[in-house]
């Protein structure tokens, strides 16, 4: 019985691998994006997004090539699906001015509560790792930001 459980379990995990994820990306021009509308005004703070976040509020993805492993590849674009509904900073301009506000100021609240970037991310991506002062400066940056 528990032989066949495990042959069946094998030969699922066999089939999920026929169905792997594409690697989108959708074209956005680079006058669009929240951190080159930056300039180079807060490299620090950039840099911070660019490591933390873009890989799922952006359409730069890096998608590593474990994702092409099922179903770890199903749960990793479910979050840079979800990421890129709430906030997309490769279409930051097609934001209105209040949702802009909206946007950073829900940054800062969820730096603020330990929700982003997303522990099961931060774990598989070290530079993504924010210290105590990094966290700070960057709660400090959308505070000012939203409050613009
Ligand atoms: C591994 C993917 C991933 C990374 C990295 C990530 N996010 Fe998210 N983010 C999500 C997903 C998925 C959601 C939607 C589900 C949720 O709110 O938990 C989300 C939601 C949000 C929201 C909306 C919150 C709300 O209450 O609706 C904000 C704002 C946000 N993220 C900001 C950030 C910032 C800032 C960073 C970088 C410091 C970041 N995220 C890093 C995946 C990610």
């Amino acid at each position: 019985m528990k032989k066949k459980i495990f042959l069946a379990l094998l030969v699922v995990l066999l089939v999920i691998q026929f169905f792997p994820i594409k690697h989108e990306n959708p074209d956005s021009p680079a006058e669009k994006d929240f951190i080159v509308s930056l300039g180079s005004e807060y490299p620090e703070a950039q840099k911070m997004i660019k490591d933390a976040c873009y890989d799922c509020h952006s359409n730069n993805t890096v998608y590593p090539s474990y994702t092409r492993v099922q179903p770890l590849g199903w749960f990793i674009r479910s979050h840079i699906r979800g990421g890129r509904m709430k906030v997309n900073f490769s279409n930051w301009s097609d934001y209105s001015p209040k949702e802009k506000i909206h946007h950073l100021q829900e940054c800062k609240e969820v730096l603020e509560e330990n929700r982003m970037p997303m522990k099961s991310y931060t774990w598989m991506h070290p530079p993504s790792k924010l210290s105590k002062e990094q966290k700070q400066q960057l709660i400090s940056f959308f505070e000012a930001a939203g409050s613009k």
